[in-house]
């Protein structure tokens, strides 16, 4: 799988409606599923959390029907399910959970399980209180671990749930209760871990007309039916902390809609107050919560108790901020989809911040941030966390950025919508003669533009190597540090002297391909052409062969030229007078090597626009390319 590079030096700004809250649409919809007629529930979340709690509920017996991108009609079964069925939860543990518990009520035997990880995760608390209440729990591989056989009904009374594990299994007999046979006293164990998600759960009954009563050590629910509903789920403060962390080191300002502060249960909501006592400001706008970054963040000191999910993303913020930061009570990170205290260590510690992850806690030392590819452990919160340290850093690359998925499948796209590149970059990448060079000049100057030529860095970086003799690998980039690359108006100097004719002979072109493969010569090279982006100021026209891809992923526009070899050939001959069919055999063996390195391959961006330029002139490629981005 391909990481995806962060490109660096964005500012978060503008607003944005994170997708819907994963635990509250978890919550409505196994209620949908045991309410009386049909719900109509809308902003659920488009992930593979949600996608399996819909296929769990339509297994046991609800009829699910998808109205719209994000919008289902459940018609409930009016009580406890039928069971005798199998379910597979995949890795969503609420699923595992909630629907254990749901299962449990109904007289059939339901067998729930999911991935490896999610047979690691322990469940045997939830196992004993659903036993006490007179259900059959069977576990046929380990006790106290997924896969787990469950059948009912449940009786109503008493029951004390020890939370300490997750308070995921209070939420789960709280959600059973209206199909137990009586009401039900839920006592809470006074250890419990992640408290405000046991407020969504009630939110969530009293949204469906059950009634909840509250008393110092947990809640009574109601035994009964009750009617299906038409609601629409609240966005996901969890997902709400990227582009609240994103602001808050960039010394940004972002408007997150639809979330209210006054109002709101959600736990990560405690991530504003942490954010706060860094330095942020964050106010209650009527519409959503905006906050507003300050020059730069103050380290702190948090118990976390309360809101480990937001922790993540509020690590990246302490790796930014002036002076260490202690969390605390951060147990349960160690039973997630990953030992995400270890994997926030492992992965802070690579990109130059001293982190110390103890049983429950987490020590971090802001240091020289450094590039680095940054492991996400498959946990779609790593992934987004440390995108947001790209926004700040040079160089970082999220390994498998699709593990996103799980909860913000377009978190990359969004991402960019409100951290756009400082400029306006088109990308017009592609092997050597398609055209490129004329091309890329022609729409520069049709849109009054300055334009880059990347290749003429590779080229004066091989000159240098030829001219002192440097073995060509990674002591080649230390070399490079040495000396000023400066590109103005078509000229490229070294220091100071312009080299423009010395880096087209043949002898620079024979050895560019080698250059141009080694990693450390290629991140020296990078920095100098972000650096001359950032420097420009206004919109710029940049050529290469992995602007789109490495350079600058986040640019408004990317092309990505090809044509034919022999086409490229006979143009190349034209060009310089050279036999056509050596020139054919010198670029198909420089795509070749061009495109099977390992730093940056030449290959098309996944959202760039190809175009074949052979039986195109180059005034129809320009016209094309220049009616895209101005329409754009
Ligand atoms: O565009 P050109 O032929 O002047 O490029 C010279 C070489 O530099 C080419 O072999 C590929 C390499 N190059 C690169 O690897 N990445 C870029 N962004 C631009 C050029």
């Amino acid at each position: 799988m391909r990481g995806r590079p962060i490109e660096t030096g964005r500012v978060v700004r503008g607003r944005i409606r994170p997708p819907g809250s994963k635990s509250i649409a978890n919550r409505v919809l196994p209620l949908a599923a045991g309410a009386e007629g049909t719900s109509e529930i809308s902003g659920l979340p488009d992930g593979d959390d949600v996608r399996r709690m819909l296929e769990g509920i339509a297994a046991l017996g609800a009829v699910v029907q998808q109205v719209a991108p994000g919008s289902v009609r459940v018609t409930g079964i009016a009580g406890p399910p039928a069971g005798d069925t199998r379910i597979d939860v995949g890795a969503s543990g609420t699923t595992m959970r909630f629907l254990a518990g749901f299962a449990a009520t109904g007289s059939g035997a339901t067998v729930l399980d999911g991935t490896q990880r999610m047979r690691e995760r322990p469940i045997g608390h939830l196992a004993d209180a659903l036993r006490s209440l007179g259900a059959s729990i069977d576990f046929p591989a380990v006790p106290g671990f997924p896969p787990m056989a469950v059948r009912g009904p449940i009786e109503g009374g008493r029951v004390t749930v020890d939370a300490s594990v997750s308070s995921q299994y209070a939420s789960a007999i709280m959600l059973a209760a209206p199909h137990a046979r009586s009401d039900l006293e839920v006592t809470i164990s006074d250890d419990v871990v992640s408290a405000p998600y046991l407020e969504a759960t009630v939110e969530a009954l009293q949204c469906f007309g059950v009634p909840v009563g509250r008393h110092e050590t947990g809640w009574t629910v109601g035994a009964g039916s009750y009617r299906a509903q038409r609601l629409a789920v609240a966005p996901d403060a969890s997902g709400a902390v990227y582009p609240w962390v994103g602001a808050a080191i960039t010394s940004g300002n972002v408007l997150v809609e639809g979330l209210d502060r006054r109002t709101s249960t959600q736990a990560d909501m405690g991530v504003l107050e942490v954010l706060e006592r860094m330095g942020a400001t964050v106010t209650q706008e009527p519409d959503g919560i905006r906050l507003e970054g300050p020059g730069r963040l103050q380290g702190v000191e948090a118990d976390l108790t309360a809101c480990p999910d937001g922790s993540l993303g509020l690590a990246i913020a302490a790796a930014c901020a002036i002076g260490p930061s202690r969390f605390t009570g951060l147990g349960t990170l160690r039973v997630k989809e990953t030992d995400r205290l270890d994997a926030l260590e492992n992965e802070l510690r690579k990109v130059g911040v001293g982190a110390t992850a103890g049983p429950d806690s987490l020590d971090i030392h802001p240091g020289d941030l450094r590039p680095a590819s940054v492991a996400t452990y498959d946990d779609h919160r790593m992934a987004m966390s440390f995108a947001l340290l790209g926004l700040v850093t040079d160089g970082i690359v999220i390994e498998d950025p699709d593990c996103v998925s799980k909860t913000w499948p377009s978190f990359f796209t969004d991402l960019d919508a409100i951290a756009p590149p400082s400029v306006d970059v088109v990308a017009i990448d592609g092997p050597a003669g398609t055209g490129k060079t004329t091309v890329s000049k022609a729409v520069a100057d049709a849109l009054g533009r300055l334009r880059l030529d990347t290749g003429a860095f590779y080229r004066a970086a091989t000159l240098v190597a030829q001219r002192t003799g440097a073995a060509v690998d990674a002591g080649l980039a230390d070399e490079l540090a040495s000396h000023a690359f400066t590109y103005d108006d078509g000229v490229m100097r070294i220091d100071g002297e312009d080299v423009s004719a010395a880096i087209r002979t043949a002898e620079v072109t024979a050895g560019v391909s080698a250059v141009s493969a080694v990693a450390e010569v290629r991140a020296r090279m990078v920095d100098a052409q972000r650096d001359w982006v950032r420097g420009s100021g206004v919109g710029v026209v940049v050529e290469g062969r992995d602007i789109g891809t490495v350079v600058f992923p986040g640019a408004r526009t990317k092309v990505y030229l090809n044509a034919r070899p022999d086409v490229r050939a006979a143009r190349r001959a034209a060009e310089v007078g050279s036999d056509p069919a050596e020139e054919e055999a010198r670029i198909r063996r420089r795509d070749e090597l061009d495109s099977s390195r390992e730093t940056s391959p030449l290959r098309p961006a996944d959202d760039a626009w190809e175009l074949d330029t052979s039986d195109l002139t180059i005034e129809q490629v320009v016209d094309a390319i220049v009616t895209r981005v101005r329409s754009s």
